[in-house]
This record gives structure tokens, sequence and C-alpha cells, in this order.
């Protein structure tokens, strides 16, 4: 036995006995090392996650689990296989993903609140608008939500939808997310965490950003991207860029603080088979279901604040104004 399994055994044995008759001398745990008593304890601290429903077992402490939203979100829903076009719902992901049935989406393109946007908490907890715009007071466009989290629970909680969000795909669905560069190694922990096989990272070169004397521009955003298990070779996919290159929306063009530019999400959606139905969780202005449907696919938004439900409701059901060219003049 190696000297590192010994000392590691030591460890697993003080703690185990330590207490009882006080500390045992290394020679002692030598002996009990040598022996089958360690054989017991270690079969003894294996951990066995308990049944669900079995002794022990309790239901974990999440939205996820109340039957009573499920029921009031499944009758407003209404979504199923034959679904087609394109539809937002107002509502928490984690109140409206356990109202899907197994297996409906065919991909999901998204875009999560990052809570990020600052390197301390203090600072993270401030406004989006203050985080992530420099428009003036009077010119801000409304927060949204989701965005104060500690890196902590921000991981735990992308886990818990994410893993909810592969039960409602089908095998080898793709999964797309926008991600800043301080948050991109905890995404990649949560997509695994929940069972997806991670593929890859994206760069979006968002062309212009501040300059910052002696460094390097955070000039990019990322996609990591992944899919639910194996992702066949012949899947009917084109051959998709690694890196999007296309500014932000600005000015009267935008009607969300982070909304993504629709050129990049009307690439990016191709990468779900045609016929498949394209889930956005985080729907803000609709900008991926409105790429989805320009380009053919149907696909379901879900959007936690009012105004911005609203706003991707009637922009993909055509309701809005599209921005003019004397818009883009101005912008
Ligand atoms: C980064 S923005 C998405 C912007 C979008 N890609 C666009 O182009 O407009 C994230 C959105 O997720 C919403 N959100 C945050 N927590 C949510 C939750 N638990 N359920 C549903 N939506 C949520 C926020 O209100 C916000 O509008």
């Amino acid at each position: 036995m190696s000297s590192g399994a010994v000392q590691a055994l030591r460890d697993i044995l003080r703690a185990f006995h330590h207490g009882d008759n006080g500390p045992i001398p290394d020679d002692e745990y030598d002996r009990l090392i040598a022996g089958d008593e360690v054989n017991r304890i270690l079969r003894e601290t294996e951990y066995t996650p308990p049944k669900r429903g079995g002794p022990g077992f309790r239901e974990p402490d999440s939205p996820l689990f109340a039957s009573k939203h499920k029921e009031e979100i499944s009758c407003m829903t209404k979504i199923d296989h034959d679904f087609q076009g394109a539809h937002i719902i107002h509502g928490d992901l984690l109140h409206v993903l356990p109202t899907f049935p197994d297996q409906l989406f065919g991909g999901i393109i998204t875009d999560p609140p990052y809570a990020s946007g600052a390197a301390d908490q203090n600072t993270k907890q401030r406004s989006t608008a203050m985080k992530y715009t420099s428009a003036k007071e009077d010119n801000r466009l409304p927060d949204f939500e989701g965005d104060a989290k500690d890196q902590r629970s921000w991981t735990r909680w992308m886990r818990e939808w994410l893993t909810e969000a592969r039960r409602v795909c089908v095998p080898g669905a793709p999964i797309c997310m926008f991600i800043d560069w301080r948050q991109l190694p905890s995404m990649t922990d949560a997509l695994q965490w929940a069972g997806w096989i991670w593929r890859g990272v994206l760069a979006w070169d968002k062309t212009n950003s501040r300059p910052q004397k002696g460094r390097f521009r955070q000039q990019a955003e990322f996609v990591v991207w992944g899919s639910n298990g194996h992702m066949p070779a012949d899947r009917k996919a084109p051959v998709l860029p690694g890196v999007f290159r296309q500014s932000m929306p600005s000015g009267s063009k935008r009607r969300h603080q982070t909304e993504k530019p629709l050129e990049v999400m009307r690439e990016m959606v191709h990468i779900v088979e045609p016929g498949g139905i394209i889930l956005d969780p985080f729907a803000g202005a609709g900008t991926t279901v409105e790429a989805a449907r320009l380009e053919g696919y149907p696909a379901v938004g879900i959007e936690l604040s009012a105004h911005y439900a609203g706003v991707s409701r009637k922009r993909v059901t055509g309701a809005d104004t599209p921005p003019t060219e004397a818009d883009h003049a101005r912008s």
C-alpha cells in the first residue's frame, strides 16, 4: 500500500475513533490498517444515496417539486409534441420546466443572467442597469431578474434547472448558453453536473469594448455548448462557425439591457435539427425565439420579468414595430 493511501486510511480511522477512547497512536493505526477492520470501516463509510420514497429520502427543497405550480402552469402553457409557431410563457423556469413532457425540445439556445459584472459581491448586487449599461437614468431600459446571486448559489441554481432541462430535451439535443469570462468555469461545471456533455466554447466578438490601458480589452463573450448525451455525426445540421462577430444592438434598436444580436442568433439556431422545437428558458426580449421563428423552427421562450415577457411576446407575434432605418441611423 502506498504511503499516501496509508495516510488517507489513518485519517479516516482517526476521524472515527477519536473521541471514543482518545487519539490512537500511529502504530495502532498501522495494525488496524493491516487488518479487516479497515475494510469494515470503509464499507460503513461508503455513501449510498437513499432511494426516492425509501427510508431517509427527503424531497429536495425546490420549486421543481411544487406540484401546485405544475398544475397551474400546465393549464397555461399547453405545449406538447405537436407544437408549432412561437410562444412566450411568463413565469419562473423552475416552475415552468416541470410542466413539460419528456423529450419535447430539439435543443436549448439561451442566455441566462450571468450574475457577474463585478469582482465583489456588493457591486454584483447593484441594479442590472448600473452593471451592464452606460445609459443615463432617463434612457435606461428596465432591470431584469435573477442577476444578484453569488457564484456558489448561481452554480447550484444553474445545475438545478439544467437537470430538468435535460429531461425535456430529446437525446442528442444541443444546448448553447451565453456567458462572460468570470462565470465561464462555473457554467461548464454546472452543465456537466447536470449530466450534459460539454462539447466546447464559442466566442462572440462584440467588436467594441472599453479600452483599458495596460490590459486586454474584454471584447468577447462566450457560448458554452454541449449535448444531451451522444450526438450522432449524421445529424441534420450544417457546419457552423466557432466565432461570431457582431456588435450588440444599441440605441433605439435595443429592447433589453443585455440583448444579443439577432444575426448571431439566426445563425446559431441551426445547431438544432430542422423541425426540433427550440427552448429559450431566459427569453429576455425574445431574440432567440424570434430568430428561431425567422429560420423556420417552432420555439418556446420563458421569461420571469413581466415587462420582458410582454416585450418578447409582442416581438414574436409580430405585434411589435421593428426599428426603422431612421432608428438605425440615430443609434
Ligand atoms: C441575459 S437576459 C436574456 C436576454 C436575451 N438573450 C435577449 O436577447 O433579449 C436573461 C433573462 O432571463 C430572465 N430570468 C431571470 N431569472 C429567470 C427565471 N428564473 N425564469 C425565467 N426567466 C428568468 C431575466 O429577467 C432576463 O430577462
